[in-house]
């Protein structure tokens, strides 16, 4: 696939993590990288101009949810995901597995696909791999998701192995029901917490020659070191001339730890969501911007930020916006969290490319803090 491949330029010589190019039909983008979450076409609050001057490079958006409201043929008569929401830069789009799979007791997984009932309306629907993949072409976006199950944590041994069987099942029937060469379809490797699970569907997924490859079932519950064995266990399989993707994860320390572990791509709903609660990420901690010591504080969020908000606005008029629940209010906030981990981001990939990533971890933690989330 010619119009999309990953271009290795550096790999930091104290950490092994890796600095990069992504080719997509859509541009280049530069790894590692975090990806806004647009779940319903939109990254709640922010126009897609203000994202590319934040420096945003891909937005993520979810099948399930596009497929549910407002359909994926509406999308398609409107041109696809980038003319709906008027938006020309790279984008992925999540399979639905993960979402489906959330629902709970409501759905029944099958070897044919997932039965289920719309969160909208109640009514019966039938996620397949085959069907994941035709929604996903006709969204349009430059990568899109292999259907899979995101398996709760904890597993049982026994659950998990059949459970990998069946995503590894349906990664290659989803791969055979793809045709578009315009989008790069990504395998996802699943196995929970156990390696030699890993191992097996990451090996059985690299058989299969995806042009990048997920690493799924994280971010679960599970604790921090596990997660991070999780990453080691799944990527030390996977090509080193195609991009690993770190499914849901976003907490500025994550950032760090997957980077240095040779992530090149994140996502997470984290930033924008906090951010409409209130709840801040800066160089020093999280803050939460409702807190009565901010009521005269005329200073910026994050003195260290240079988001739009941080160039304009003081805690005493975010503060005061947030109480009286106005929109802007939540805008100005999204907008900091969002650009505070494309900031940090950008950081990441200039220590790596000085060679000095875990060094500068333990100056972003000395301020940031070690046990924040
Ligand atoms: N988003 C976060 N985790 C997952 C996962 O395991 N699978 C999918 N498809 N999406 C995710
Ligand atoms: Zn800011």
């Amino acid at each position: 696939m010619k119009d999309f491949w990953y271009e290795l330029k550096h790999v930091c010589k104290q950490s092994g993590a890796r600095y990069g190019i992504l080719h997509t039909p859509h541009g280049d983008v530069e790894t590692p990288m975090f990806m806004p979450v647009g779940t319903l076409a939109t990254v709640k609050g922010i126009a897609p101009e203000m994202l590319k001057e934040m420096g945003s490079q891909v937005i993520l958006s979810n099948t399930y949810h596009l497929w549910l409201r407002p359909g994926e043929d509406i999308v398609a008569k409107a041109g696809g995901l980038h003319k709906f929401m008027n938006y020309d830069g790279p984008m992925l789009t999540d399979s639905g597995g993960f979402q489906v799979f959330s629902l709970g007791k409501t759905r029944k997984i099958k070897e044919e696909g997932v039965y289920f009932k719309s969160i909208i309306d109640g009514k019966s629907l039938f996620l397949s791999p085959e069907k994941a993949i035709d929604i996903q072409n006709k969204l349009g976006a430059d990568m899109i998701m292999s259907l899979d199950e995101c398996a709760p944590y904890p597993a049982t041994y026994d659950y998990m192995k059949h459970s990998v069987e069946r995503t590894i099942r349906w990664a290659k029937r989803g791969k055979e029901a793809h045709h578009n060469e315009k989008q790069a379809l990504f395998g996802i490797v699943q196995g929970g917490e156990y390696p030699d699970l890993r191992e097996k569907c990451a090996k059985a997924l690299v058989e299969m020659d995806f042009p990048g490859y997920s690493i799924g079932g994280t971010s679960v519950g599970e604790p921090k070191d596990v997660m991070y064995k999780m990453v080691e266990d799944a990527i030390q399989w996977l090509p080193e001339d195609k991009p690993r993707y770190l499914m849901g994860v976003g907490n500025p320390i994550d950032l760090i730890e997957a980077a240095i572990r040779g992530i090149d791509m994140y996502d997470c709903v984290l930033p924008t969501r906090v951010a409409r609660h209130g709840a801040l990420m800066t160089h020093h901690g999280r803050m939460n911007i409702n807190n009565e010591k901010f009521k005269e504080d005329f200073t910026p969020i994050d003195s260290e930020c240079d988001c739009y908000t941080c160039r304009n606005y003081t805690r005493a008029y975010l503060r005061h916006l947030h109480k009286s629940d106005e929109l802007f209010g939540k805008t100005l906030l999204s907008i900091h969290n969002v650009r505070f981990l494309l900031q940090l981001s950008e950081d990441i990939r200039k220590a790596i490319q000085e060679d000095r990533l875990l060094d500068f971890k333990e100056e972003f933690l000395d301020k940031y803090g070690r046990d924040v989330y």
